[in-house]
């Protein structure tokens, strides 16, 4: 990396600056042979659930396999209907698929990129019809609709009020899909008071992937409710089906969570409050500098009820091609989430859909770029990031005043 570059996302600064933390917990691994389950394992467990405001978390081998692991515990089953939304990363529908569940879509709000109660309540009541036996049924697939997934994409929770009252209306099983969101809260009108991610559904899936708010020094996730029979059910999926060893109640999968792993995420655990309010600093500051630029980007928009945690800082433009590239020539990482919906991906072309099915998501999708967010990020990094913004967006404003130029003088020549 040159010194004026400015990266997407910094991994390295902050395990070089836990280094000694990080290999104390290595070397406490190594002495005690402590490698699968044991206290490592149960600590993290603890302290990620009081940092959630949950009962209970469970760790597992990534956040794909905790969210599988939620679905099935909580009760989905084989040839199930899940509703989801189709601009999210694909492991939320694989997890569905893997769970025995086929997905089904519903739009995102124009203004948050999340799950838009308004269409999940158009499409409970215009798309799917209640069966002689009192079973919410799908008019697509002809199967039993049995869950949500909202996902709290780029770190802001869905609106869950609504999302639960249609949830409870339908007697549907909410589980959160809360991979970005590690600490972000929402304000429940319902309730009165602040909830964290993953506190709200029936459960909740957490990836510890290391690009995330809270990351492993490889793959991680975990499962977390206040549900005890959910958390004993995702206990036994993750390790064979077993309760005890040996006595196998169900068939389950290799999904335990590295001791080491979640050593390491103790470790870091104890810094997220900090990293994600340094989050919440960039992201203001982002939004200061981009105010003074007047049209062409929209920075996020975080309702009164959110404390987003930011995990991806993602703006819309006209010319993301454009601007990406500008970004590129001057040394600066940006990304898109995601650039294709999963409606459209060759990998779901069975499930039938067209494009302009879901246009709100198919337009954000276009449009989006993620600029570089991560709590080291300076104030300095920030500003040459807008400044080549800026510059871009006065390129582009000039070539287009002079093309509009010359169709004037070409026009006023022929008249
Ligand atoms: C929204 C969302 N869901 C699920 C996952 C899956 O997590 P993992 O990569 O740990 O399996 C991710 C991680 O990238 C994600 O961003």
């Amino acid at each position: 990396m040159s010194v004026s570059s400015i990266p997407f996302l910094d991994l390295v600064t902050p395990h070089v600056e836990l280094e000694q933390e990080l290999t104390a917990v290595f070397q406490q691994a190594l002495r005690t042979a402590g490698f699968i389950g044991g206290p490592m394992v149960e600590n993290f467990e603890r302290a990620f659930a009081a940092f959630c405001g949950t009962q209970h978390a469970v760790a597992v081998s990534s956040g794909t396999d905790a969210l599988r692991f939620a679905l099935m515990a909580a009760g989905v089953r084989s040839g199930d209907v899940v509703v989801t939304v189709p601009n999210t990363f694909i492991a939320t529908t694989e997890a569905i698929s893997q769970a025995g569940a086929l997905p089904e879509f519903v739009d995102i709000d124009e203004r948050t990129y999340n799950m838009d109660p308004e269409k999940l309540r158009e499409y409970l009541e215009t798309q799917c019809t209640v069966s002689a036996d009192g079973k919410l049924v799908s008019n697509r697939s002809n199967r039993p609709v049995t869950a949500i997934v909202p996902v709290h994409l780029y770190g802001q929770m869905v609106d869950m009020d609504a999302i639960l009252e249609l949830a409870e209306q339908y007697r549907l099983i909410v589980i959160e899909d809360a991979c970005q969101a590690h600490g972000a809260e929402y304000f429940s009108r319902k309730h009165s008071r602040w909830f964290k991610a993953g506190s709200m559904g029936r459960a909740a899936a957490f990836s510890f992937y290391p690009g995330k708010n809270l990351g492993a020094c490889g793959e991680g996730g975990a499962v977390t409710t206040n549900d005890a029979r959910i958390a004993d059910a995702a206990k036994m999926l993750r390790d064979h089906g077993q309760a005890k060893k040996y006595y196998h109640d169900v068939e389950g999968y290799n999904g335990r969570l590295d001791a080491i792993q979640t050593g390491i995420l103790s470790v870091k655990l104890k810094h997220l409050p900090e990293w994600n309010a340094k989050r919440r600093e960039r992201a203001e500051e982002y939004k200061r500098l981009f105010a003074a630029l007047e049209g062409g980007i929209q920075a996020p928009y975080e309702p009164s009820w959110s404390r987003a945690v930011y995990h991806l800082y993602v703006i819309r433009t006209n010319d993301r091609e454009g601007m990406m590239n500008q970004l590129k020539k001057a040394g600066i990482g940006t990304g898109i989430h995601y650039p294709i919906p999963l409606h459209l991906q060759k990998a779901y072309a069975s499930l039938n859909y067209r494009p302009g099915d879901f246009p709100v998501a198919e337009r954000v999708a276009a449009e989006i770029v993620s600029l570089p967010m991560f709590p080291q990020l300076t104030a300095g990094q920030q500003a040459r990031v807008v400044e080549e913004i800026l510059t871009f967006a006065l390129m582009t404003a000039r070539k287009h005043i002079e093309s509009e130029a010359i169709s004037l003088t070409t026009a006023t020549r022929r008249a």
